[in-house]
């Protein structure tokens, strides 16, 4: 059977409308607001604004259809907004299963009008923001819910009995398109679908309204309905936990602190974290639904941060399953993410995954650190190396669908509109804006700098109209900004706008898909000024929309805010801005208008070779192919699927062998853990016992490998004469049979850094009370196994081989954070580079120019992250067959590529090389 993929996302890219009557609305007007809507009983709602901020508002919201901007050439929002019902029919004349957009256009009029007839929430009044009242209220409803049951003890009769009204949900409905969640996902990987790079998909997610008021029956169907034919799974979830993970959660926690509006503004609501439940069970309810359905074989891709414990929880089921994770929004910098109280279970959610997956090299990059700081991990450039096994961390930007998109540019709605513009908006410059109105899209900042650019360049002012498309579902969240922006609004209009020409066109309502693409063609230069983004694709649509065929106006610049997931793939060719600096963001302005078609043409050409070859489609395959990789490198790796050691096959090898080397770790391999102090102590009697026995037969050459110095190692082995010794992890080598140490970095150079190094661990060590710091020839440990808090030292020592490693990567030397301990060593030098030297040394001559036989044994073993260089260099041999024999064997319990593993620890590879030279 072949395997399916789950696409994974909190929205289906269908939902469900309901029809009052048997006729469907297709291509109708859009039905009265008030028309079918389930009347809330809950009578608790008290999240009324101030009177103050409905005062300040009123003049934005409390209007039917958007506010007048004046113009002599009629209104603009009018302009717009005529045809909404021929846009509703656009959009709803097409196949749900083959829509284009890469976000939703939902011509809204207010917030009056839902765009589809569904249920509204059952879900009680939302948590109050402040926690005294939350906290007030929790305990009122457990005192009622006390009254009741002592009133009554059949409670749940009485609470069935209150919901007898019938429900006006489910006698007809259709699937329609979904107009929120991801739509830039759903193109692309429907791209890559009809590509053939792409199979059996499973979408599963919610169907994006809330379902409370629905009867069991209408789900049941719905549920069928969407999975015979648009394979898609519909997660279910109850309203409360709905609208706490979304409205709550998601919108008020997560997507702020994602785009570093940080929680410690006093309007935050961080602190709310009551809601962090809903979060939870939601994610929850779809890792069930994930391991319900899965099959053997199966690949699950789960996307978003509003499902980042899913790839955790569905792990814990499923310990093989393939499993991928993507981030479309920006993920912030350590500092600001370990404000979130609930960290750990979000990075550890993530990191269930296989391969973590960002839009840009900068998100990655702060994840890796984010993961190292916080949960003391070892982050390597892949990604990040967790105790037991490893996830793969990349970025692969999104895009955009260029061949649907051109298909739609061409349809005759889309060129109705590029004319009826072109008429209008005849002799000016058009820059345009499609932004929603938060705080992140940096709004404000635009019209402040469009509002410094008039100032500036006076010359300017009856030739250029910015048209600013503001979308929103819920302005009344942001009632401070809109009225900032409708003050800026009112004064550039007041102060610019004259008889003939108003520069400024502020459109308070989306505007259908139709419509901004017509805009998108017309427009002279695009303007985005977001603070914060993952990958927006806007600029996509217009580069595609600038090629010249749909109107006279092409070739135009992008002006574009450096904070964006598109400028780390634009490669300096936009017109590059940080938002918060108004005069460049005013020069930049002119700058775009003022540019000749020459430069014009060099820019466009590549951008638009970058919105070409990085298409969804492109994302989607290469998503696939990189998980694929992973999670084979990861099985072939897991010690599960790695054969136990043969001690028949290897006694064989033996016999069969001329000339023999060992390769053996000493701590953890050969012997267990013990303090370095006391080395005397610990020293056991049965390694040094085993080594001799090796020994005794000439045709045998073993070397002992050690984190320690050679001093140490070299009294250790004291009383093994002849015995090869490596130390400081490959730093010095004791050739066999020599009594001399080789040392391969200059101690001199070594001095250099462990004096900055040492300078900065003082401070470390000040601060974590029972920590100290042990110094080699080549690299120094931070010890905090007895500190006192050990929670606060490992946060401390995340820091630290943070600081190190950001401080000393030009000499050479890297930070890795073990258990409680951090090792700062350089990274020339390892096992591996020691042990190639002591075989390349072996198959030469030696001094006396007597050749010594060439080895057809190897055995290496080891049981740490430190030994997986030589298990690949050993590996490596064996593949060349330039060594007839070789085993590489792990005696530890992480994941490895040795080619076996002992489980019995240390004590079972004694007695195998024991067993090599005393044959029972
Ligand atoms: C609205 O759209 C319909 C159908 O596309 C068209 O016939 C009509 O003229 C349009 N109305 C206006 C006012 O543009
Ligand atoms: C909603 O579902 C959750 C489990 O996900 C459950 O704990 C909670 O009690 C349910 N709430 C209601 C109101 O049914
Ligand atoms: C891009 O920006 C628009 C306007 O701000 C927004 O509606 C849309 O959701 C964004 N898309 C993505 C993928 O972030
Ligand atoms: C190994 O090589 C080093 C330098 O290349 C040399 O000094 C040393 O004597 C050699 N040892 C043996 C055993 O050949």
């Amino acid at each position: 059977m072949p395997a399916s993929t789950f696409v994974v996302g909190l929205f289906l890219p269908y939902t469900v409308d309901f029809h009052e009557n048997a006729t469907p609305r297709r291509g109708s007007t859009p039905p009265a607001p008030t028309a079918n809507v389930y009347e809330r009983k809950d009578s608790t709602i008290d999240a009324k604004p101030t009177r103050l901020q409905v005062e300040r508002t009123a003049s934005l919201f409390n209007q039917p259809t958007p506010p007048r901007t004046p113009s002599v050439s009629g209104d603009n929002g009018e302009f717009f907004a005529q045809n909404m019902s021929a846009a509703t029919h656009f959009f709803r004349a097409h196949d749900p299963r083959s829509l284009v957009r890469s976000d939703s256009h939902v011509p809204e009029w207010g917030s009056a009008l839902p765009f589809f007839n569904q249920p509204r929430s059952r879900a009680g009044a939302p948590p109050p923001d402040n926690i005294l009242d939350y906290v007030r209220n929790n305990e009122m409803e457990k005192q009622r819910e006390a009254r009741r049951k002592s009133k009554s003890p059949h409670g749940k009769r009485m609470s069935k009995s209150r919901s007898t009204t019938r429900d006006p949900w489910g006698t007809e409905w259709t699937v329609e398109p979904a107009v929120q969640g991801n739509g830039a996902m759903a193109n692309a990987v429907r791209a890559a679908t009809n590509a053939g790079s792409m199979n059996d998909i499973i979408w599963l997610g919610t169907v994006g309204f809330p379902t409370d008021a629905l009867d069991e029956d209408v789900r049941a169907e719905i549920h069928e309905k969407l999975e015979t034919e648009f394979d898609a799974l519909t997660v279910f979830v109850n309203d409360t936990d709905f609208d706490g993970h979304y409205a709550h959660y998601c919108k008020t926690i997560l997507w702020p602190v994602f785009h570093y509006q940080i929680p410690d503004h006093p309007k935050s609501k961080a602190y709310e974290d009551h809601s962090w439940i809903y979060y939870v069970n939601l994610n929850q309810a779809f890792a069930d639904k994930i391991v319900k359905s899965y099959k053997r074989g199966d690949i699950v891709w789960v996307h978003d941060y509003h499902l980042l414990l899913v790839p955790g929880m569905v792990r814990k089921k499923l310990p093989d399953a393939q499993i991928g994770f993507f981030l479309h929004t920006a993920f912030p910098s350590s500092e600001v993410f370990r404000c979130l109280s609930v960290r750990k279970d979000l990075l550890e959610g993530m990191l269930g995954a296989n391969l973590v997956a960002f839009q840009s090299p900068e998100y990655a990059e702060h994840f890796l650190t984010t993961c190292s700081r916080l949960l003391i991990v070892e982050a390597t450039g892949e990604g990040v190396q967790l105790e037991n096994h490893f996830v793969n961390v990349i970025s692969l930007p999104i895009g955009i669908d260029p061949q649907g998109l051109g298909e739609l540019r061409k349809e005759q709605e889309v060129q109705q509109w590029i004319s009826v513009m072109e008429q209008k908006y005849k002799d000016k410059l058009l820059i345009v804006a499609r932004d929603k109105l938060d705080h992140v899209r940096g709004v404000r900042q635009k019209l402040l700098a469009f509002e410094l650019f008039l100032n500036k360049y006076p010359e300017y002012r009856d030739k250029v109209v910015l048209i600013q498309v503001a979308t929103s579902t819920s302005w009344a969240d942001n009632p401070e900004l809109a009225a900032t922006v409708s003050d800026i609004v009112t004064r550039i209009d007041s102060q610019h706008s004259t008889l003939a020409h108003q520069p400024l066109v502020f459109l308070r309502q989306d505007i259908p898909f139709s419509q901004y693409l017509a805009l998108l063609s017309v427009a002279n230069v695009l303007m985005v000024t977001s603070l914060r983004e993952g990958m927006n694709l806007t600029c996509h649509e217009y580069i595609c929309c600038q090629d010249g065929a749909a109107s006279n106006k092409k070739h135009g610049p992008v002006i574009l805010s450096e904070f964006t997931g598109c400028a780390s793939i634009f490669g300096g060719n936009e017109l590059s801005i940080n938002p918060w600096d108004y005069q460049k963001c005013a020069d930049a302005i002119k700058e775009a208008l003022a540019m000749g078609p020459e430069e014009k043409k060099h820019r466009y050409e590549r951008l638009r070779e970058v919105v070409l070859s990085h298409t969804g489609e492109y994302w989607a395959t290469n998503l696939v192919q990189k998980l694929a990789q992973a999670h084979e490198e990861h099985y072939s790796r897991d010690t599960m699927s790695i054969p136990r050691l043969s001690p028949q096959k290897l006694a064989a090898d033996y016999k069969a062998s001329q000339m023999r080397v060992f390769l053996l770790d000493y701590e953890g391999t050969l012997a267990s853990f013990s303090n370095p102090d006391n080395v005397h102590l610990s020293s056991p009697q049965r390694v040094l016992d085993t080594m001799n026995d090796i020994l005794s037969d000439d045709r045998n050459i073993v070397y002992v490998m050690s984190g320690r110095t050679p001093e140490s190692l070299e009294r250790l082995f004291s009383r093994v004469p002849n015995i090869g010794l490596i130390a400081e992890n490959g730093c010095f080598v004791r050739e066999f049979g020599s009594d001399e140490w080789i040392s391969f970095p200059e101690l001199e150079k070594m001095k250099e850094w462990k004096e900055g190094v040492k300078g900065m661990l003082a401070y470390y060590q000040e601060r974590v009370e029972g920590s100290w710091i042990e110094e080699k020839h080549c690299s120094v440990v931070f010890h905090y196994e007895n500190a006192d808090d050990m929670e606060a030292a490992s946060r401390q020592a995340g820091d630290c081989a943070n600081h190190i490693n950001d401080a000393c990567e030009s000499q050479k030397v890297h930070a890795i954070p073990t258990e409680k301990t951090v090792l700062i060593e350089p990274y020339e030098w390892s096992k591996g580079s020691a042990a190639e030297f002591v075989m390349s040394n072996l198959s030469d001559e030696n001094e006396i120019g007597e050749k010594t036989p060439r080895p057809d044994f190897l055995m290496v073993a080891g049981n740490d992250r430190e030994d997986e260089v030589i298990f690949r260099w050993a590996n490596a041999l064996s593949k060349k067959e330039s060594i007839k024999h070789v085993t590489s064997v792990s005696v530890g319990r992480r994941n490895t590529e040795a080619m076996a593993t002992l489980t019995q620890g240390t004590s079972g590879l004694l007695s195998v090389l024991t067993r090599l030279t005393r044959p029972r």
